[in-house]
């Protein structure tokens, strides 16, 4: 791939993004004299936006509204980016062609790990959701010996849908209670962003099973702080955020991203 001449977020609204102070701290760690911005794209400008970009040798990462138009964008995705249906990060290869990847299932997959301790065998994972998301959290279940997922959505038929891809280990449940008897439970959908609603009943859960929210908040989700005290294990987004965007630097500039610096630029916002 070609060295970055840019590096951006794109998304509408971006402001909130702890994506920058994050990557910034990563680039001061190792020495790279580039800044990452968010860019705030108009869903109007996001073609002409991308062109320019190409011919920057921009790269980065990519948000809400915008994640699905990026993959149609593409001139390529990278085969784990094609399995999952979703790009969260990007960067122009040596023929100029803007390449699409996905960082969030490896995220994911040191989230948990790092929640567990060691990475899940033998063992359901309940999921709660059926877009972007939810995919990335099952192509890492794929990667887990004898691991299978559950997964319970608002609308069953995107759960489905969803399913259908992952047919493998993955089957749709109608109902949440079914959630429950997962050792480990995955929140995700959106709930909880902004405001302290539950994805699930705590109650439904089986005592000793781990929580992973993929949602994070100032001072952790109000779900994550209720199942910690509860006694389960429990991590909120900010792990994930972090590794995904560990794993993005290592894409880009092909050295280690200083994570511990990352998560000091953000933990404390
Ligand atoms: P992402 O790419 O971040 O996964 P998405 O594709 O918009 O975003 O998916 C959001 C998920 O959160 C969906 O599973 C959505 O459920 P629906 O498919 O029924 O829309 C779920 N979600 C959002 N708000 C929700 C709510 N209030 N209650 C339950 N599920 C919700």
């Amino acid at each position: 791939m070609r060295f970055p001449g840019r590096l951006v977020l794109l998304g509408h609204p971006v402001s909130h993004s702890l994506s920058p102070r994050m990557q910034n701290a990563a680039l001061d760690s190792a020495g790279i004299a580039l800044r990452y911005e968010a860019l705030d794209v108009e869903p109007r400008l996001f073609d002409q936006t991308i062109e320019r970009l190409r011919a920057e040798n921009a790269a980065g990462n990519v948000t809400v509204p915008h994640k699905e138009r990026m993959r149609v964008a593409c001139d390529s995705l990278t085969p784990l980016a094609e399995h999952v249906g979703a790009v969260n990060t990007f960067f122009v290869d040596d023929e100029g062609r803007l390449v699409g990847d996905n960082t969030d299932v490896g995220g994911f997959a040191a989230a948990v790990t790092s929640t567990l301790g060691s990475a899940p065998v033998d063992c359901t994972v309940g999921v709660l959701g059926a877009g972007g998301a939810a995919a990335a959290v099952l192509a890492a279940v794929e990667s887990w010996p004898g691991v299978v997922a559950h997964v319970y959505n608002r609308t069953p038929e995107r759960a489905s849908i969803l399913c259908e891809r992952f047919r493998s280990v993955a089957r749709a449940v109608d109902d949440i209670g079914a959630i429950g008897g997962a050792q480990l439970v995955v929140n995700a959908t959106s709930v909880g962003l902004h405001d302290e609603a539950m994805p699930i009943d705590l109650a439904l859960l089986s005592p000793g099973s781990a929580v992973v929210d993929l949602v994070y908040r100032p001072g952790e989700t109000a779900w994550v702080r209720a199942a910690r005290s509860r006694g389960h294990r429990a991590s909120d987004g900010l792990t994930m955020l972090v590794e995904q965007g560990a794993l993005a630097f290592e894409r880009w500039f092909g050295v280690p991203a200083d994570r511990r610096a990352m998560w000091e630029a953000v933990r404390t916002v």
